[in-house]
């Protein structure tokens, strides 16, 4: 069965879903786009669209930003996320990628008068980082952009060009990723993940306004934290040499899940070795992201795919068609 997308407020084979060159988003970044995982079940036979309202809400803010207009609401997002991951006939984890961009073939820079189009693809997803294992990290010579540059609560096209430059210099210099500062030299976030520090037996995390992208993961991993082990997590400054003294540090990230990192700038965290609340956290968020802690019904949108589907083109539907949450 060809993979999917939904393209065009259609259902197309992926190998169909093209766009023009001189697309206003492809030239300057005009877009946004959401990261979503559909976490395949094989004993339940079912995926788990993990937290996919947060997810489509987020994208929404970012539409705002970009004054991108979409004629969806978060549930006809979910739903037709939902139709498209039936159509593709995987059987195994997928990671969702919503597009919401500047569709014009125009040239000039600028956000007013040009046309708005949406689209979702979806492929399979090799391993981001090394989370059985945990990560080495550095520190990026790159600052993180500016809540007055490009806003980094919504994940904006352009702004991944910052965390290109980052993720590309840790690699060249033989690391696994960058944790990138804010402008005042506070600690920020990673390339495509937030970070936490367990200091003193408790959590600490960047607050939102140290230009970090609000994850959906890292408001999981607080959750899990203090609900399920009694341990809280303070939102706040933290330096860059807390770092360094920090008892353990932890990556959250959708693509990333939750990625122990052992050293930073050549510096062990803790023992060098995956710490134990990181430990029982990575347990935890590796049961819940499936669909299997019965008590947070709300993160969980679950698509059990019929046994024998669509085995012929589906092409031209109507996303009014489309079949109601399950
Ligand atoms: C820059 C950045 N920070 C943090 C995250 C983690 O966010 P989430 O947990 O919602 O995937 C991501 C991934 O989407 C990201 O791209």
């Amino acid at each position: 069965m060809p993979p999917y997308a939904f393209f065009h407020k259609q259902f197309v084979p992926l190998s169909e879903a093209k766009i023009g060159v001189l697309t206003h988003a492809l030239h300057y970044g005009t877009a946004c786009f959401e990261g979503i995982r559909g976490n395949w079940d094989s004993k339940q036979k079912r995926f788990c669209l993990f937290r996919i309202r947060d997810h489509y809400e987020r994208m929404l803010g970012g539409c705002r930003i970009l004054k991108i207009k979409l004629p969806y609401s978060v549930d006809k997002l979910c739903q037709l996320t939902a139709a498209l991951l039936e159509r593709s006939g995987y059987k195994e984890d997928v990671y969702i990628r919503p597009l919401a961009y500047k569709s014009s073939e125009a040239v000039g820079v600028r956000l007013h008068n040009l046309d708005d189009d949406f689209l979702i693809v979806m492929t399979t997803l090799p391993p981001y980082l090394d989370a059985e294992n945990g990560v080495r990290c550095c520190t990026s010579s790159w600052r993180r952009v500016d809540d007055t540059m490009i806003p980094p609560r919504g994940k904006i096209c352009g702004i991944y060009v910052n965390s290109a430059l980052a993720k590309t210099e840790a690699w060249e210099n033989g690391f696994d990723e960058a944790i990138l500062l804010t402008q005042d030299g506070h600690v920020s976030e990673g390339s495509g993940e937030n970070i936490f520090l367990v200091l003193g037996g408790r959590l600490i995390t960047p607050p939102s306004s140290d230009n970090i992208l609000m994850g959906i993961t890292r408001d999981t991993v607080m959750k899990l934290a203090k609900n399920e082990l009694r341990i809280d997590t303070i939102e706040r400054q933290v330096d860059r040499s807390e770092l360094y003294v920090a008892e353990e540090c932890f990556f959250t990230g959708t693509a990333a899940n939750l990625a122990p990192i052992l050293e930073i700038d050549h510096r062990p965290i803790g023992s060098g070795k995956i710490g134990k609340v990181t430990a029982k956290l990575q347990k935890l968020f590796a049961e819940v992201m499936v669909g299997r802690n019965s008590r947070y019904p709300e993160w969980y949108y679950l698509v059990s795919p019929k046994a024998v589907r669509h085995s012929v083109v589906i092409k031209r539907e109507s996303p009014r068609d489309l079949p109601a949450k399950p």
